[in-house]
């Protein structure tokens, strides 16, 4: 072996020993994993816990690809778990309010339960009043999902993949669906990417059900807490909150929130739509940049008290806001803590609700050979 031949392996030698001991991706398990609890079916859950340099984790069971927590600090440093849930998967199990879930097929409402595709009509179970919710009885969320931790230059990343047979909750097509979680290694993101490909034309509506309190999951009302919004309409609903198929101006109405204004400074306003809601939950016509493709700024909410900002960013068309109007106390979660009416906010990013019965609304079909894809991005800061 010549002088510059050793040299050189030398040099690799020591190249590749560097990369391995300063942490290149994939060289420890970023992403811990801890029993979450049995199912009733007795099948063993998992909780995985991905976290970054800057205080910040995220935890996802792998029952209905759920975000059990997100914890991050305040304007002090004082972390704190700002969502929704519970201690385990059998609470989910049992559950009805989506904390935390990746909520599919379709998620929110189909009117009466049924739409056409391809002149053919489908029938799905209803379960809200006349109405489908959430993609049905035994949703995305209840379902167990496969996990595995991918390597990805930008964080921990968990990857979540469900295929939901063709015909499960009157659906067609076989649907392969993945949702990728990352948290970012340097900033407090978490970045949620959705795919899914299908066998037969169906409806996809995917999105994530956290319910945030910026306070900390534990500090009751969010009516102080202020909202922005990047939409100057929205899609107002009947009494069963299914569209009218209207695009309407929030202008003059409690639902501008184009400026922030604190969630409970019009909640109670005498008005047909917050009545139909019992508060807010309607779905905002999102301003898109012209031409944009990427993830763009849809919401920010901010605590005062705490001062935690959490800026949503997305790819879909919509979202839907929604302040907890059903929570009443009833229910124990995280820590013992009974989860008062309005303590969280959704901000559910989504394809309009009852899509499929709206040709005027973008469309929810995916078809065979094609791959629906969406991203959204929760953005955590302090002000
Ligand atoms: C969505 C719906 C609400 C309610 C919650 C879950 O936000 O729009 O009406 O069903 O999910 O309780």
């Amino acid at each position: 072996m010549s002088v510059l031949h050793t040299g050189m392996v030398l040099f690799l030698g020591l190249t590749l020993m560097t990369l391995k001991s300063t942490g290149d991706p994939g060289s420890a398990p970023k992403v811990e994993v801890q029993p979450f609890g049995t199912l009733s079916s007795g099948q063993k859950t998992d909780l995985y816990t991905l976290k970054n340099d800057k205080g910040m984790s995220v935890s996802i069971t792998n029952y209905g690809a759920t975000i059990v927590a997100i914890k991050v600090p305040d304007r002090t440093g004082k972390v704190e778990d700002i969502t929704l849930g519970f201690d385990s998967a059998k609470e989910y199990e049992e559950g009805k309010a989506y904390f935390g879930a990746t909520v599919g097929r379709y998620g929110n409402r189909i009117a009466h339960g049924t739409f056409m595709l391809d002149g053919k009509t489908y029938r799905l179970p209803k379960n809200n009043g006349d109405n489908t919710l959430h993609g049905g009885i035994n949703g995305f969320n209840k379902k167990l999902w496969s996990v595995r931790e991918i390597p990805s230059a930008d964080g921990p990343a968990l990857q979540c993949t469900y295929m939901s047979p063709d015909g499960e909750e009157g659906f067609p097509g076989t649907l392969t669906a993945t949702v990728v979680f990352t948290l970012y290694q340097d900033k407090n993101e978490l970045r949620i990417d959705y795919s899914a490909t299908t066998d037969k034309p169906t409806v996809v509506n995917l999105t994530n059900h956290s319910y945030f309190d910026l306070a900390g999951q534990n500090h009751g009302s969010i009516l102080g807490e202020t909202l922005q919004l990047n939409a100057t309409r929205f899609t107002p609903v009947d009494s069963a909150l299914i569209p009218t198929g209207e695009l309407r101006e929030v202008k003059n109405t409690p639902f501008d929130f184009t400026h922030p204004v604190a969630i409970g400074k019009r909640i109670d306003a005498a008005d047909e739509q917050l009545k139909f809601g019992q508060g807010y939950d309607h779905n905002w016509v999102l301003d898109k940049p012209k031409g944009g493709t990427r993830a763009a700024l849809a919401a920010i909410a901010h605590d005062p008290t705490s001062g935690r900002v959490l800026e949503v960013l997305t790819t879909e068309p919509g979202v839907q806001f929604y302040t907890g109007n059903f929570l009443d106390g009833t229910v124990k979660g995280k820590g013992g803590y009974e989860y008062p009416r309005r303590s969280a906010f959704c901000l559910e990013t989504q394809h309009f609700p009852d899509s499929p019965n709206h040709p005027n609304f973008p469309s929810t079909t995916l078809l065979p050979g094609n791959e629906f894809r969406s991203t959204t991005i929760f953005r955590f800061s302090v002000k």
